[in-house]
């Protein structure tokens, strides 16, 4: 089956497809050549005013960590680390040719209240509140990293989304989470059991989420693949840590569990590297290992040296070899 949006819309969508953006069902062809070169507000809402200790971040590593509920996530979230967000929100949209999401909203089926859980810069619930500019949007985070000039329908405010929710029932029609990976102890009770439950009937839970381990079309990939090796290690210490990695597969299962109906899955394929034929593969690529490569430090020492046994000098080191 394919999905064709009719007038080039979302409008018409159903979640009875198997893939529009088909990439996951197909190999990346290589470029050979490269790879030879190699809203009515309601005030109970605000969760937490922003005290000063919220915004006095824990400091490690030379990199800052967020201090509300301080240890939970083991990311930076210094500029370094936000100015990696963003460029990430502009890949994932591209990967996603130009899509925030795939639930069935459009201009004319605008959601009316949506959730972004563990927002970080706020981008997208920034894009959606300029796309929906009735909805009223509600972005989530342990750290206050938004910036103060948004759209008039998009608030932030600063929670731990893993403990209780204090949104009534049956409220929003739209909750949303991307690259949650490592925030959640348990990503099916703390956030989609709850998103169930605080969803109106009819509204959506789009989880989309990246996973890390990277798999190979052509069974070229060794095992001493150094970046596999890296998310290996990473896999061990995130589940030492309580904050498991691994969960896009177990996703679908998940929101299956807790009561979902109408559930699809589709994955997206995102080359490491320059080495896809296709042009936009390559650029997309190209932008993403730069980007993994920017970020590697600060996703990696919290963990590895926490969790991973090793020393910082350990963990910089076998980057040096990467
Ligand atoms: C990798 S970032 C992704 C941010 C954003 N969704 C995006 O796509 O750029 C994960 C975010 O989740 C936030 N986070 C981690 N644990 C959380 C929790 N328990 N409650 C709320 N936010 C959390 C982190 O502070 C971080 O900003």
């Amino acid at each position: 089956m394919t999905f064709l949006p009719s007038n080039g819309g979302l409008h018409g969508y159903q979640f009875t497809f198997e893939t529009y953006l088909d990439s996951s069902s197909r190999n990346i062809e290589a470029d050979v050549s490269t790879l030879m070169n190699q809203m009515s507000w309601d005030s109970t809402y605000d969760s937490v005013s922003l005290s000063e200790s919220i915004s006095k971040y824990e400091e490690e590593f030379g990199r800052t960590y967020h201090s509300y509920r301080a240890g939970s996530y083991h990311y930076p979230n210094d500029p370094t680390e936000t100015e990696r967000l963003d460029d990430q929100y502009a890949i994932a949209k591209e990967v996603m040719e130009g899509r925030n999401y795939f639930a069935p909203f459009s201009r004319k089926n605008s959601p009316r209240k949506v959730l972004d859980i563990g927002t970080g810069t706020g981008t997208w619930a920034i894009d959606m509140g300029d796309e929906f500019p009735e909805a009223e949007i509600i972005g989530t985070d342990l750290s206050p990293v938004q910036p103060d000039l948004v759209p008039p329908n998009v608030r932030f405010f600063v929670e731990d989304s893993s403990e209780e929710w204090i949104y009534p029932p049956n409220y929003f029609n739209y909750i949303h989470t991307r690259y949650t990976l490592g925030c959640w102890s348990d990503m099916k009770s703390q956030i989609i059991q709850r998103a169930f439950d605080h969803l109106k009937p009819g509204g959506w839970l789009e989880c989309q989420e990246l996973n890390v381990l990277p798999v190979c079309d052509d069974g070229s990939m060794t095992d001493d693949y150094k970046l596999l090796q890296w998310a290996q290690d990473m896999d061990v210490a995130s589940r030492a840590a309580d904050r498991e990695l691994i969960i896009g597969d177990d996703i679908k299962q998940w929101l299956e569990e807790v009561g979902f109906v109408d559930v699809q899955q589709m994955v997206l394929k995102l080359p490491v590297g320059g080495w896809a034929k296709e042009p936009r593969l390559k650029h997309l690529g190209m932008l993403w290992q730069r980007n993994l490569s920017g970020g590697l430090s600060g996703l990696s020492v919290g963990l590895l040296h926490r969790f991973g046994g090793k020393t910082v000098e350990q963990v910089e080191v076998s980057f040096l070899s990467h």
